[in-house]
């Protein structure tokens, strides 16, 4: 029997994922590789919506496979590639934009945030039209789920309702996706503004702790976290936004529940917390960390490794993108 289909994605956007990516994506994406057929794509193409130097760009793109795999993504079990090597992505993008109402593109949070952020004369089309190749990565797989962090919720449901104008104006064409979107570890914060999210992009790299870090590096950002002047480890978001999101850390990456972890440090202070979580985070990426590297050290094995899932991924990205153009009335 088939399983049920599974889709998700990151940007290749530096040289490291941040472990918010790793709490927020990567550990549902390894936890449901086996009952999903899975299909996980580094997105190339949606990294060029912001200023790159190419050489970095290739780097950073076998940089993101490489973390995918040392954390657990089997490329021989999950289909593993690189979005840009599969044209059907920019192919479907093209037919789905023709039915994006402007403003229902203009209201996508993350554009409205990013084009406000640089203005408009420093803001390219292709930020605007981001969410409808996102929507192509999706539709393309028929895909059943989509495990990501809160910040793409609004993305798949763009996506689900242009699946759904795709099927009403054309007859059944795609499967609509739900998101998956795991409640306590959706949003991880920044270190040092606990009110903002942890993100790649971040104007200041203290408060984010990098995946490809070297430990110590990560240790001493935890050391010194924000946190508040109350003294006790207790998570009350609204009041304690620091220590609360150094406890969805701890206990995501521990699978402990954070009552316990509480019980653990009652009565002691943030330092003997703070030393614990290190201690945590160290444990947690230093073998990933060595098996990225060790990965990036033969970049022709990791390329023909991504080469054969892109044609994996191809066939079955063609047979959707096919159905869809005879569809609409291009000439097959
Ligand atoms: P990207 O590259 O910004 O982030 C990758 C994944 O990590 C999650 N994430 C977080 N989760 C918790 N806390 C955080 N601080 C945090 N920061 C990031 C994101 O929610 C995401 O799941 N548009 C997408 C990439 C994409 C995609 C797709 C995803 C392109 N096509 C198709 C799913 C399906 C993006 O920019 O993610």
């Amino acid at each position: 029997m088939s399983r049920p289909r599974l889709y998700s994605g990151m940007q290749p956007s530096a040289d490291s994922l941040q472990i918010g990516n790793y709490i927020g994506a990567l550990i549902q994406w390894r936890d449901l590789q086996e009952a999903y057929e899975a299909f996980f794509s580094v997105v190339d193409l949606h990294a060029l919506t912001q200023p790159n130097d190419p050489e970095e760009l290739r780097q950073q793109t076998r940089r993101t496979a490489a973390q995918y795999i040392a954390a657990g993504i089997e490329p021989s079990k999950s289909t593993l590639y690189v979005q840009s090597q599969v044209p059907a992505h920019a192919q479907l993008q093209w037919v789905l934009s023709t039915m994006t109402g402007f403003g229902e593109a203009s209201r996508m949070t993350q554009f409205k945030d990013k084009s406000h952020r640089y203005g408009a004369d420093k803001t390219n089309v292709g930020l605007f039209t981001y969410p409808i190749l996102m929507a192509a990565d999706i539709l393309l797989y028929q895909t059943d789920i989509v495990p990501v962090g809160d910040d793409q919720k609004q993305h798949v449901e763009l996506t689900r309702d242009l699946a759904e104008r795709f099927n009403g104006r054309y007859g059944e064409t795609f499967r609509i996706p739900m998101p998956v979107i795991q409640r306590d570890t959706a949003r991880i914060y920044d270190l040092q503004n606990p009110l903002a999210k942890m993100s790649k992009s971040a104007e200041s790299d203290a408060g984010v702790v990098w995946m490809l870090d070297d430990p110590s590096v990560s240790a001493k950002k935890i050391m010194r976290a924000v946190t508040d002047s109350e003294g006790s480890v207790r998570f009350d978001k609204e009041n304690k936004p620091g220590v609360s999101n150094l406890l969805v850390i701890y206990a995501a990456l521990t699978g402990r529940q954070i009552p316990s972890i509480e019980d653990e440090y009652a009565g002691r202070g943030y330092g003997d917390f703070k030393k614990g979580l290190a201690e945590v985070v160290v444990e947690e990426f230093g073998p990933v960390r060595a098996r990225a590297l060790e990965l990036l050290d033969d970049p022709a094995e990791l390329d023909r490794i991504l080469a054969s899932n892109a044609a994996r991924a191809s066939e079955v990205a063609e047979k959707t993108l096919d159905d869809v153009y005879a569809k609409v009335g291009l000439l097959r």
